[in-house]
């Protein structure tokens, strides 16, 4: 499960991490779920283990498992049946810089041309569908109209919705009589490999549960597989997959807002652009510029890399500064939902698999997290032999249980999630006013938000880029009500036609177009809001009519922000001492915290 922010406490195990890396890297030999590394990795055993009896015996069994957020302490869960490959190598030995300098001249001609602007020119909008370089086991396409890649929740490579898939029967394409004068973009990064931290499931503390009873099992039948099968996945950062989803979406941001870069060059100035300090956000932005920009990009534009670690405010990491939304009693709402759910769709799926493994007792978790594990080895190398074992309706589930997570986890369901959107709303209010933020009362930062260097106020196109968590923050503190409609998501059952869908709102890649228009219909400037190229209703937001557009005048929607950001107490939210009962005995669907006095 993805759950960046309860990554936290991993920043200074990654030093740690990689010098506990197995080594030397396996290069010929038979892959064997037997394997052990030499004595590094027999001594690296032993440290897990010496590391998992001293958090046992501070918090008792359910640390490694579902409830822990102090899981900083436990070694990287990498086995005997890990294989790695460290490329490049440290010192290679015909590595001669000198004899392949950067710039040799001789460039020939560089003429540009003008800048495209697909949103206002093309009869149509380009859709983007599919996932070039993956391959999905060919079961899965039995059913016309069932796609495994879209199942896979915050796992899935993002996708165009479809027109009307929010309610709104209109393109991103500028709607008839108006114009395009403005892009705030808000992005996640590209597919990567596991997060080093998991609530449920996990890929890599099934490796190591597989491999330490490897002595006990043999499989058979569709798990045969598994004999053989070893652990290839690293952690955390950019997969070749991710590095081209983002490359790929740079390429379609300046196909349809190139136009946009003009108001710089009237301005003689250049773009401020934001990710942050964490390898795959900085990886992801680098990524999107050499697609947006080409090589080289440098001077055409300026990226501010905001710090991700504890204790710097940050809006797109807002989760490092509020402390409430990593207490396990205030923001560990959605487990239960999740393996309640998962212990109903999963029955069967754990009936028919384990006679196919004597020797080693499934559990429900198991088995979900080899539907994890499909998705993660398809995304990071390109295909995954455990996608075969599960049945479309085992996937629905799968894609359901990764909507109750990250309801209860991240948005309309958390008592944390609308406190921790509200500083992106304030930069956001900022921008679209010219107004510097008034106040730093959330998770933004004084010494780069004051500053109309690194923040500016006036630019035409903006991109930032941040965490699937964070992007459900900010379409549950915008008031999105209608993504809404169907909550609190019951753990029973699928409702039907619900208007919540993770691999939707939150997929590798996900993206939120602020599109600013100004209309002929209209004297006043318009605003929209498309989450992976499906028009979202505004209509929740205060003010806002019902358009067919989905478009509200720029001044009722930043009206309604502001009133929100009035309304939300960051005090209160991350550091108040509110308790919420788990299940639900209590429900938000607001993503709210309860009030003052309410506690
Ligand atoms: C599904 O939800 C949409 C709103 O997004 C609504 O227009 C439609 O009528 C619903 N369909 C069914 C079958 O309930
Ligand atoms: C698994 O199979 C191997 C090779 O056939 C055999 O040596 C081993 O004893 C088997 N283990 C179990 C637990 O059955
Ligand atoms: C934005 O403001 C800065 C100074 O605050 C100014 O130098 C720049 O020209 C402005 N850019 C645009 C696009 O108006
Ligand atoms: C604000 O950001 C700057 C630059 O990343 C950083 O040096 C500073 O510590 C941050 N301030 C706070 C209060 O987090
Ligand atoms: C950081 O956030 C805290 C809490 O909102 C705020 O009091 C402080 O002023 C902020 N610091 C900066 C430099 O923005
Ligand atoms: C960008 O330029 C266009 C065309 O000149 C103009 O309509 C638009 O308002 C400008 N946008 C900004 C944010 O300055
Ligand atoms: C919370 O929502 C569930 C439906 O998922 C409902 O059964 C329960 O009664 C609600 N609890 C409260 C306190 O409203
Ligand atoms: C937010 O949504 C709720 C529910 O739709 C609505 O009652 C409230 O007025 C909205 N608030 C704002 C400021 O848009
Ligand atoms: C910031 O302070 C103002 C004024 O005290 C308050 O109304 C608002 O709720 C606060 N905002 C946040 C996000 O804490």
């Amino acid at each position: 499960m993805s759950d960046e922010y309860k990554a936290y406490e991993h920043e200074d195990a990654d030093a740690e991490q990689q010098s506990l890396l197995p080594e030397p890297a396996p290069t010929k030999q038979r892959p064997s779920r037997l394997r052990v590394y030499g004595p590094l990795s027999l001594s690296f055993v032993g440290g897990i283990l010496a590391c998992l009896a001293a958090q046992l015996v501070v918090c008792g069994p359910s640390c490694f498992s579902a409830t822990s957020h102090d899981s900083g302490a436990l070694a990287p869960p990498y086995v005997g049946s890990t294989e790695v490959h460290h490329f490049p190598p440290p010192s290679p030995t015909n590595a001669f810089p000198s004899l392949f300098p950067t710039h040799v001249g001789y460039a020939g001609g560089t003429p540009t041309g003008a800048e495209p602007a697909v949103v206002a020119t093309a009869p149509s909008y380009p859709i983007h569908s599919g996932a070039p370089h993956l391959v999905a086991p060919a079961s899965s396409t039995a059913s016309s109209g069932f796609d495994l890649f879209k199942k896979w929740g915050n796992l899935s490579p993002w996708y165009s919705v479809g027109r009307g898939a929010f309610g709104i029967d209109s393109g991103p394409e500028a709607p008839e009589t108006c114009r395009i004068t403005g892009l705030h973009f808000l992005h996640r990064h590209g597919a990567r490999y596991p997060t080093s931290w998991a609530s449920y499931g996990g890929p890599a503390f099934l490796a190591k549960r597989l491999n330490d009873a490897a002595a006990q099992w043999n499989a058979t039948g569709d798990l045969a597989f598994l004999n053989e099968w070893t652990y290839k996945l690293g952690e955390e950062i950019l997969t070749p997959f991710g590095r081209q989803q983002l490359y790929d979406l740079g390429v379609s941001i300046r196909m349809k807002y190139g136009f946009l870069l003009k108001n710089f060059t009237e301005t003689n100035t250049i773009p401020v652009f934001r990710t942050e300090s964490q390898d795959r956000m900085l990886a992801s932005a680098l990524n999107f510029a050499i697609g947006f920009f080409g090589y080289p990009f440098e001077g055409q534009y300026q990226e501010s890399i905001t710090i991700e670690a504890e204790g710097f405010n940050n809006t797109l990491a807002p989760y490092k500064t509020c402390p409430n939304a990593r207490l396990p009693s205030k923001s560990d709402r959605a487990l239960p939902y999740v393996s309640e759910w998962a212990s109903i769709y999963l029955a069967s799926a754990l009936a028919r698999l384990q006679p196919q493994i004597p020797g080693y007792e499934l559990t429900i978790e198991d088995v979900y997290t080899l539907q994890q594990m499909c998705a993660y080895e398809t995304v990071a190398i390109g295909y995954s032999a455990f996608c075969e074992l599960f049945t479309q309706e085992e996937w629905e589930g799968f894609s359901y249980a990764m909507d109750l997570y990250f309801w209860y986890d991240s948005a309309f369901g958390s008592p944390v999630a609308k406190v921790q959107g509200v500083g992106y709303l304030q930069e956001l209010v900022a921008r679209l006013t010219h107004t510097p933020i008034a106040l730093h009362n959330s998770s933004t930062n004084a010494t780069l938000a004051d500053d109309p260097v690194t923040f500016p106020l006036n630019q035409s196109l903006y991109v930032d880029a941040t965490h699937e968590v964070v992007v459900l923050n900010v379409i549950t503190a915008l008031n999105l009500t209608t993504l809404a409609r169907d909550g609190p998501l019951p753990a029973t059952h699928i409702p039907p036609n619900r208007s919540f869908v993770v691999s939707q709102l939150a997929p590798f890649a996900t993206n939120v177009q602020f599109q600013l228009l100004s209309c002929a219909s209209s004297p006043d400037p318009q605003i929209r809001v498309i989450i992976n190229d499906g028009v979202v209703p505004l209509t929740g937001i205060r003010g806002c009519p019902s358009q067919k557009d989905g478009m509200c005048p720029v001044d009722v929607f930043v009206d309604a922000q502001r009133e929100i950001i009035k309304e939300t107490e960051w005090e209160w939210g991350c550091y108040g001492e509110w308790e919420v009962p788990a299940g639900t005995a209590w429900n938000t669907t607001t993503g709210e915290p309860p009030r003052r006095g309410e506690v």
